[in-house]
């Protein structure tokens, strides 16, 4: 896929208001859910963002009906005649092996290839075939492909995760849905995004205790119908734009998201000075004021600070002052926004796990790549603080998971194009 460039130019403070869009990681388990209903979905607040039209491909070559205008993703499961994705989709998203579940709750069979590692490191999915095994599927790995069987049907159990990941818990959720019996499972992950699929598949007739919680039972019912439901708010897309109004010394205000859901991060940006505060249903951010650092930052498990705010609030607190050290627990690699931020002028020590940032006075715009979603994000709100041009080209990285970003930017006051 060909990749554009987007072109900024930076030290030119955000002002405006912007609506946050729905969340990426909770519309791709919720499009790969609506395979277990027996009728149409209708899923509103969707992002135009490129992970949702793999979604769509994939759900295409499965044999569903797609129609996405506006915001609305409308799905028919009816003729859903496949259980296999092939490599070449697979590939396109790491998230796709949230299918194996999801096939499997309707199909009690599926057929994958091991979807890569991807930037951020090996991404095994170890996790999700124990899961699925203990669900009485019998998993055959072999040249690349995962096949799954079940042919008793799927058998609800107890599952106790060694750590809390969220595809895991996602697929597990999936596949218990319409299992026989009761499923446990201990230390599930509690994402939001979880508590959205919970809440999508419970409208459908689910019945899901507990989503949020280290402690989730599916009871499993023999048929799920179709609803319609809106997508929650991206929270890394709302932190990503705080991070915009930092970096450019701005204020903003975003609409469409409830602050409870940026309690994992905001006071990150409080501690540096931001002001922060709800105002008329929005959350109101005025970073005009030179900020602090953000002290130590260790990446946990949801309630604990995202992974994937981590290279955003990194593209913030380059220009703050004092000392930031990072401590990303939850990814072998994900520094490697760090050469392109240290190539604008900023000044960061990768060492391990750890990254410390000391504060510049100023980020001057060079020619740099994207080298994954939420790097290039860092890129581009960096950017946003810095003197003169900066060009981030492989931006289909960012496409990934930010709907319009160049539109979003400019809605803002930013001088930006994308080319
Ligand atoms: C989800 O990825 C998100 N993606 C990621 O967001 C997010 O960073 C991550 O959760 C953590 O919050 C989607 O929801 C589509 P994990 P996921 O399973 O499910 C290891 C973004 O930028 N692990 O909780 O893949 C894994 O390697 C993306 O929006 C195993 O070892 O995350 C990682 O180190 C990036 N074996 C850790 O657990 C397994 O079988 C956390 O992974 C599964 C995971």
């Amino acid at each position: 896929m060909s990749c554009q460039k987007l072109i900024i130019e930076g030290a030119r403070p955000l002002s405006g208001e912007i609506k946050v869009q729905g969340a990426k990681n909770s519309v791709l388990p919720i499009v790969a859910a609506s395979l277990l209903c027996e009728d149409e979905t209708v899923l509103e607040n969707c992002p135009h963002i490129s992970d949702t039209y793999t979604s769509c491909r994939i759900l295409n070559h499965l044999g569903c009906r797609c129609k996405f205008s506006a915001n609305t993703l409308v799905i028919n499961p009816k003729d859903t005649d496949k259980t296999d994705i092939p490599d070449e989709l697979m590939q396109e998203m790491r998230s796709s092996i949230i299918y194996m579940g999801a096939l499997l709750g309707a199909f009690g069979r599926c057929r994958l290839s091991f979807p890569g590692g991807c930037e951020l490191g090996p991404r095994p999915v170890d996790m999700h075939i124990n899961a699925m095994k203990r669900l009485g599927v019998r998993v055959l790995e072999e040249y690349g492909a995962i096949e799954c069987v079940c042919p008793k049907g799927l058998t609800g159990n107890k599952i106790t995760l060694s750590y809390p990941s969220v595809g895991t818990t996602e697929n597990i959720i999936l596949a218990a849905v319409k299992a026989k019996g009761e499923t446990v499972i201990i230390n599930a992950a509690r994402e939001p995004e979880i508590t959205d699929l919970a809440k999508f598949l419970n409208k459908c007739g689910a019945d899901i205790k507990g989503a949020g919680n280290s402690t989730v039972v599916i009871n499993g019912k023999d048929k799920l119908h179709g609803c319609t439901y809106s997508i929650m708010p991206d929270r890394i897309a709302a932190a990503t734009y705080i991070s915009a109004a930092v970096c450019s010394r701005g204020e903003i205000s975003l609409k469409g998201i409830d602050i409870s859901l940026c309690e994992s991060f905001i006071s990150v940006f409080e501690q540096m000075g931001c002001s922060i505060y709800v105002y008329d249903g929005c959350i109101y951010v005025n970073a005009a004021k030179k900020l602090r650092s953000g002290g130590k930052i260790i990446t946990l498990p949801h309630p604990g600070f995202p992974t994937d705010v981590q290279p955003v609030v990194m593209a913030a607190v380059c220009k703050a002052q004092g000392i930031t050290i990072f401590e990303e627990t939850v990814f072998e690699n994900r520094y490697r926004h760090v050469d392109s931020l240290v190539k604008m002028g900023a000044d960061i020590n990768v060492v391990g796990k750890a990254a410390v940032v000391t504060g510049v006075e100023k980020l001057y715009g060079a020619k740099v790549s994207a080298t994954d979603l939420r790097g290039g994000a860092s890129m581009l709100t960096a950017a946003l603080g810095a003197e003169g041009i900066t060009e981030i080209s492989e931006i289909c990285h960012i496409d990934r998971g930010y709907e319009n970003i160049e539109k979003a930017i400019s809605l803002l006051g930013g001088k930006i194009i994308r080319k």
